[in-house]
């Protein structure tokens, strides 16, 4: 039990999750948690980062995303599950590391430079980049850093943030003639990329995606909009599966092996249609969100109980995280 490694991951709090981010992140890291001491955080400060004037729906959109963690399976008993501003060692120590990172290696960091550009692209003026976002790769370096974490289970897109901690860790122990913080590596694990109904990267801005808070009938609904062979104009057409590339795709994800070679054979001589189809793929979809759905329902009308799994979460992630903050400043020999 004691010498299991330690793993940390988090989102934003962007609102209800879709299933993109079901197979993408949330079903690894409810594997992850039986083999890891893993922390789970809801980043509400690195939402506060770009949306500083937009906190209306920040409360919902939190209750949102832990929702659809616990229905996906992220157990409070196996996992800490905690909200970043609930606790403020995080922040201590940043403000640790924002003092030895160079003002460059945070300029260089790619993911900055693609949020700056969009700004400037909707004509924002670069003055609008706030300070607080400048320090979002520190911060993170912070989030990983507080638990001393050996990996942490990102998308391709995260991996030059959880690089530039390597560097910062690696950074403090020079500085600071120490080995006190483990250099934390990213976890990649192979993932099913899902597309989007419109075949584009699934998005909730792109309005192409299935929620895991959707009821049957909206999910039956938005499959049917589903980009389809698009050769096979009438029924008695005969299709191509390998040019339904997000329908037929959805089939491999959600059926086993013989369904999806049975719907293959149906599609390629005509003997399916593609409303009967996806009607069928619909069935299969809601079948296996079913159970997660029903899980998420419970909770949604268990607010205090929502509060309680947070709270409790953001509690034992703070003891651990003063635990190491302790350490930092320690080795940094401040006046104590
Ligand atoms: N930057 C991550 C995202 O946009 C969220 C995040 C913040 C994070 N701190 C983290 C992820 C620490 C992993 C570890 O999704
Ligand atoms: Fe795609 Fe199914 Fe239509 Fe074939 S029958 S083109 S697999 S939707």
């Amino acid at each position: 039990m004691k010498d299991k490694k330690r793993i940390m991951s988090g989102m934003r709090p962007t609102g209800k999750l879709h299933l993109g981010h079901y197979f993408g992140v949330l079903k690894n890291w409810a594997e992850l948690q039986e083999k890891y001491e893993s922390y789970f955080f809801i980043a509400d400060w690195h939402a506060l980062t770009t949306k500083y004037n937009q906190t209306e729906d920040l409360k919902d959109n939190v209750k949102n995303v832990l929702l659809d963690w616990l229905a996906s399976g992220i157990d409070p008993e196996k996992s800490t599950i905690y909200l970043q501003s609930l606790v403020p060692q995080t922040a201590m120590l940043h403000i640790y590391l924002s003092m030895i990172t160079p003002q460059n290696w945070v300029e260089r960091d790619p993911t900055l430079k693609d949020l700056a550009k969009i700004m400037k692209d909707k004509q924002e003026n670069m003055s609008n980049l706030s300070y607080g976002l400048f320090g979002y790769p520190v911060l993170m370096t912070a989030d990983i850093l507080s638990f001393n974490t050996h990996f942490v289970p990102v998308g391709i897109d995260q991996v030059a943030h959880v690089e530039l901690s390597r560097d910062i860790a690696r950074r403090f122990n020079n500085i600071y003639k120490t080995d006190y913080f483990i250099e934390p590596q990213p976890l990649l694990t192979k993932i099913p990329l899902m597309k989007g109904l419109d075949g584009n990267k699934m998005g909730k801005s792109f309005n192409n995606d299935i929620k895991i808070s959707d009821s049957e009938e909206i999910t039956a609904k938005k499959i049917k909009s589903g980009i389809t062979d698009r050769n096979r104009i009438r029924k008695d057409d005969k299709g191509n599966p390998s040019n339904c590339e997000v329908i037929f795709d959805y089939w491999k994800i959600f059926a086993s092996e013989d369904e999806v070679s049975e719907i293959c054979e149906g599609c390629k001589n005509a003997s399916i249609g593609c409303a009967e189809c996806k009607k069928r793929l619909a069935q299969k979809v809601n079948e296996m969100f079913a159970p997660i759905r029903e899980k998420r329902a419970k909770y949604e009308n268990n607010d205090s109980l929502l509060k309680e799994i947070i709270y409790d979460g953001s509690k034992k992630a703070s003891k651990k995280a003063s635990e190491v903050l302790d350490g930092a400043v320690q080795a940094i020999k401040m006046y104590r």
